[in-house]
């Protein structure tokens, strides 16, 4: 008998599906940032898109009722009663009619749309993501079985997707096409016209799902919005959409509530059947808290965001003006909380503290490791010769790590 010890049987494997996963890049930074702080660095993060305020005082006052109130039941999938109606009277508030039956809550935008690709992509779909897009995008894509397809628009274009380049990206195969105005990890706004010419593609080919990420669609700044206080929809132009068109919305950004994980979609009752199926048979329903904290902020008064824009509109032009010094081109956003410079004309330079940047991946390591601020490398979001750049949070931790990537981009030889 050998005295070697067993070996222990290898554990079986996972799915197929995880090994094809490619784990958000934005959650890995943000992890990393989060893990040097704890270690007591001094990390500025610029890295997640956190809307840098909290929620006004009845939005807490809700859910302290909700807490008095608990029955401790499972509740509708749906969502309460009073967010039902908070979000239709919001949808009506922008100009869309819904019915209850066509909405529900899910766990956040991320997990609206996360269930909206299951609920309508087959095996071997094609789904058009425009890039630069949210990381998220794709990957959802192909754990649902699809095929990501994304046309990219490029810096030079302001990062906006033009008519002809849609049209040339849908094919027979088209299953879904998904649209974010304002951009993330751009922030730029498509102005109504430039939405009116996405409308028309879209009208011409009525096999295909429309998927309208609107969380970002209050945080709209000058210009570029037209009459509306939002940013335009492709249901304005073509109305006709309507009935293919799937509006994916948050209290997340707009409220200053990423945490409390409330999602909210309108759709065509077909496409919320749906959902609700996948709810039923996934998180059953979202806690009676979250869910009175959100149907607050959604009823109550909205007077607080002209104040968080302007604060966003200040940041945003401290962080053009950096990287106007720093030599980074960037088009200039128009809304949401995000600037996506082309950091190109630094790959292949040694940096201050004697490295090479190789690419969007090093400069981004290399500027945490030196300058101990965090980015996030642009190729998560479809662009590997940019980075993205958060610029919501607080006011004094931007201009010290701005000054930080100013030093950092000055440094090198
Ligand atoms: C474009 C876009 N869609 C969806 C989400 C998901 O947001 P949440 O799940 O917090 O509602 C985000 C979050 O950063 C986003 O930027």
């Amino acid at each position: 008998m050998s005295n070697t010890p067993a070996l222990p049987a290898p554990l079986p494997e996972l799915s197929a599906r995880m090994k094809a996963l490619q784990p958000s890049a934005i959650i890995k930074v943000a992890n990393a940032a989060r893990e040097m702080k704890e270690a007591g660095e001094k990390v500025m993060s610029l890295s997640i898109g956190v809307p840098g305020f909290l929620p006004p005082a009845h939005v807490y006052e809700a859910a302290h009722a909700a807490v008095d109130q608990d029955s401790g039941d499972y509740l509708a999938g749906r969502g309460s009663a009073a967010l039902v109606k908070a979000f239709v009277a919001s949808m009506k508030a922008k100009g869309f009619e819904y019915a209850e039956n066509e909405v529900c809550a899910q766990v956040g935008g991320k997990g609206a749309l996360f269930n909206l690709l299951l609920a309508l992509v087959n095996d071997g779909d094609e789904v058009v993501v425009p890039a630069p897009y949210w990381a998220s995008y794709p990957e959802m894509v192909k754990l649902a079985g699809g095929v990501p397809v994304c046309p990219t628009a490029d810096a030079q274009h302001g990062y906006k997707l033009t008519a002809a380049q849609l049209e040339a990206a849908i094919s027979g195969k088209t299953k879904a096409v998904l649209f974010n105005n304002p951009s993330n990890p751009t922030g730029m706004l498509y102005h109504p016209d430039e939405v009116a010419a996405i409308a028309a593609v879209l009208a011409k080919h009525p096999g295909v799902w429309i998927i309208s990420d609107d969380i970002y669609d209050e945080l709209v700044f000058e210009g570029g919005v037209g009459e509306a206080k939002r940013a335009a929809q492709l249901m304005d132009s073509h109305p006709e959409l309507r009935e293919r068109l799937i509006i994916v919305q948050s209290v997340s950004k707009t409220y200053g509530m990423p945490g409390w994980r409330v999602g909210m979609v309108a759709a065509p009752k077909v496409v919320v059947d749906a959902l609700l199926g996948l709810t039923s048979q996934s998180f059953t329903n979202l806690p009676a808290v979250t869910m009175a904290a959100a149907a607050a902020a959604l009823s109550g008064p909205q007077d607080f965001l002209a104040e968080q824009k302007a604060r966003l509109v200040k940041q945003r032009d401290e962080v053009l003006a950096a990287l106007e010094k720093a030599g980074l081109p960037c088009p200039k956003p128009e809304g949401a909380f995000y600037v996506f410079p082309q950091v190109k004309g630094c790959f292949g330079k040694t940096t201050a503290g004697g490295a090479v940047v190789a690419d969007d991946v090093s400069f981004c390591q290399l500027l945490l490791r030196e300058e101990k601020v965090a980015c996030v490398p642009g190729g998560a979001f479809g662009d590997a010769g940019a980075i993205r750049i958060s610029y919501a949070g607080k006011p004094e931790e931007l201009t010290t790590a701005l000054a930080g990537v100013v030093r950092f981009v000055a440094g090198m030889k």
